[in-house]
């Protein structure tokens, strides 16, 4: 088989390039505008091992939204598959300045659908938690977070929540809502209003050409060489050098943290046995980043961090159910513990 990975120079689809040809005798075409989020020293080790089965097409020309430059790669090589992993993917950056986000998470993903309709390829698109609906958590006592539902009885606000597809599960003594897959969308930043634009568009392309189409939305992913601008990779990164790493708001952001090698092995499963328009991934692992922030200190022997400015549009928890993945036969392999002790090794050898 022949498949297409873009953005195979980044950090999650640089693993999963990586898992792919060790594990599989496929033909990988990466195709990545190397921007400054791609990994540089990844594309010299990839093309080296496997110079007979990888074919790179690396450089600022090879961006999504060129459907010129990527009519004619598609057509040189004819994949069976497209994978897209190439994105924008930093929040804050987002907010600094959204039009990249615009072009490569919209227009590049029409690019994509484009090629898919014109060569009858199918396509498994990348996308994020964070284009969906998430409320604030609720206390089992009833005390609400959220400020709408502030003094009302527990038992009413979590029919509200109820009503919105969502399942609760009682995790820590609090009602968290892990989303469904056809759970509502409600991007609030520019990044994630960008993402969730690429899926409508795919959808609409799925309902009108018949385009063959799957969308992976997962939880936070870490792991070896992920960019440092990323909270876990900063942090890690911030404390080898002798500093500490900042923490957004008093740190209260509930967040669900997968390693990457989990991630590799949930995307094979989907890859290859998923029969659904759309699957979640995730660790079921909910924490708030002041946990976090802590239990990385532990591990490295750091004495704390500082809290920053919380960022505007910042949402408070994201959380997945991901029953479909599991009922293909899915598990982790990694604790939270486990995974972060394989990351912060990683990094000492950078
Ligand atoms: N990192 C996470 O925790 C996380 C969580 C959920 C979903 N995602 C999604 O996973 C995907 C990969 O995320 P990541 O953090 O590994 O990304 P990354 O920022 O590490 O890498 C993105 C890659 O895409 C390439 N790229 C960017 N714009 C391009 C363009 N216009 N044309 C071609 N290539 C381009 C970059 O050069 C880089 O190699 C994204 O779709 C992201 O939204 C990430």
């Amino acid at each position: 088989m022949k498949i297409l990975i873009t953005g195979h120079l980044g950090f999650i689809f640089g693993h999963l390039t990586e898992y792919l040809l060790n594990n599989y005798d496929y033909e990988i075409i990466g195709y990545d505008a190397f921007t400054y989020a791609a990994n540089r020293e990844l594309d010299f080790e990839l093309s080296n091992k496997y110079f007979d089965r990888l074919t790179c097409y690396c450089g600022d020309r090879y961006r999504i939204e060129d459907l010129k430059t990527l009519g004619e790669i598609v057509e040189k090589h004819k994949p069976d598959l497209i994978i897209n992993g190439a994105a924008e993917t930093h929040n804050d950056n987002a907010i600094a300045n959204s039009f990249p986000f615009i072009t490569t998470n919209i227009n590049g993903v029409h690019s994509i659908l484009e090629v898919c309709k014109a060569f009858k390829i199918p396509l498994i698109h990348m996308s994020t938690d964070e284009v969906l609906d998430h409320k604030i958590p609720i206390n089992n006592d009833g005390v609400g977070r959220e400020p709408a539902f502030e003094g009302l009885p527990f038992d009413y606000k979590r029919e509200c929540y109820l009503e919105n597809f969502y399942e609760y599960e009682n995790s820590k003594n609090l009602w968290f809502a892990r989303l469904k897959e056809d759970a509502k969308l409600n991007p609030r930043n520019p990044y994630s209003a960008s993402k969730a634009a690429g899926e409508l568009l795919i959808n609409s392309y799925i309902e009108t050409h018949g385009v063959d189409a799957k969308i992976i939305r997962c939880t936070n992913v870490y792991g070896p060489r992920q960019n440092k601008e990323k909270f876990l990779a900063k942090a890690i990164t911030e404390i080898l050098t002798g500093g500490t790493f900042p923490v957004y708001g008093k740190g209260e952001q509930w967040r669900d943290w997968l390693y990457v090698k989990d991630f590799c092995t949930a995307f094979d499963l989907i890859m290859h046995k998923g029969t659904k328009r759309i699957y979640h991934i995730a660790a079921n692992d909910e924490r708030q980043n002041k946990d976090t922030g802590n239990l990385v200190c532990k591990l490295m022997g750091c004495d704390g961090y500082y809290f920053v400015k919380d960022r505007s549009g910042h949402d408070f928890s994201y959380s997945l159910n991901c029953d479909k993945l599991k009922a293909l036969g899915w598990k982790k392999q990694y604790t939270f513990e486990q995974g972060l002790k394989e990351t912060i090794e990683s990094y000492k050898g950078d």
